[in-house]
């Protein structure tokens, strides 16, 4: 199951799963600051990431994050208030920002104040000046999860951003939640030194079983489509999610 570049952890359980991603987390923080003096990381919405937040906010795990020099950006967000029950912002700022000491400079939310394609302008904009000089922007880590459908971040299968080769930061709309949605591209994804993958609980046995399954066109699959030229795929994987993974 595991190709070169992608690692597939089996955890028992959520709680399990966020503890190992918590670690790998802490691991990769002080690796990348002794590089290079900063932990750029671009966060996962939805729910499961809730667990690994929450796992770096409690204590043991937060001391070890070096916070003055981490700065967390959104792989994507819901264009709704930053107080919105379904915005992946409050969900961070809930679960993790409101428990350490991270400067506000720090975080670099999306802007969901304004409209959708001015939204995403505005965050290329400020990754292109956080990212000085590069074609693409080299995450030390992207956090994502992974839809029943197979898409990750707001990057939906058949959709116009998934195709995306040049822009950084494109709108999306989610025919799902209907909501309208703000996302890193693709080229963004497959640039990052280390990508986590979340993925936890039954509902997500079937659709993992098709991105690690060649004959089921995974390619296709916006999920499966996310390997880094150079760095290092982790699927952060429970029980339940792991049923139809062939156990190689
Ligand atoms: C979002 C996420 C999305 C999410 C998957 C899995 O904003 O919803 O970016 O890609 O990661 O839909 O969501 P769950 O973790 O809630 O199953």
């Amino acid at each position: 199951m595991a190709e070169a570049g992608v690692e597939v952890r089996i955890c028992a359980d959520p709680e399990a799963l966020s503890r190992a991603a918590a670690e790998a987390f802490v691991i990769l923080a002080e690796k990348s600051v002794r590089r290079s003096g900063t932990f750029s990381v671009a966060l996962a919405g939805g729910s499961t990431p809730r667990g690994l937040y929450g796992a770096l906010a409690s204590p043991g795990f937060r001391e070890q994050v070096p916070w003055l020099q981490t700065h967390l950006f959104w792989g994507d967000e819901r264009c709704v208030s930053p107080n919105h029950e379904a915005s992946n912002y409050k969900m961070v700022h809930d679960s993790l920002l409101v428990h350490v000491d991270i400067p506000v400079e720090n975080i670099h939310a999306m802007h969901v104040d304004v409209d959708p394609r001015q939204g995403a302008a505005l965050y290329e904009a400020e990754l292109r000046a956080f990212f000085a000089g590069m074609t693409f922007p080299v995450f030390d880590l992207v956090l994502l999860g992974l839809g029943r459908d197979g898409h990750t971040a707001s990057l939906f299968p058949g959709s116009p951003a998934l195709v995306e080769k040049a822009r950084w930061v494109v709108t999306s709309h989610s025919l799902e939640t209907g909501t309208d949605r703000i996302t890193l591209t693709l080229p963004v994804l497959n640039h990052a030194a280390a990508v986590f993958f979340l993925v936890a609980g039954k509902s997500k046995a079937e659709i993992l079983g098709h991105v690690f399954s060649e004959e089921n066109q995974c390619r296709e699959l916006p999920a499966g489509r996310v390997r880094p030229d150079q760095g290092l795929v982790t699927w952060f994987v429970d029980e339940r999610a792991s049923e139809k993974l062939a156990r190689s």
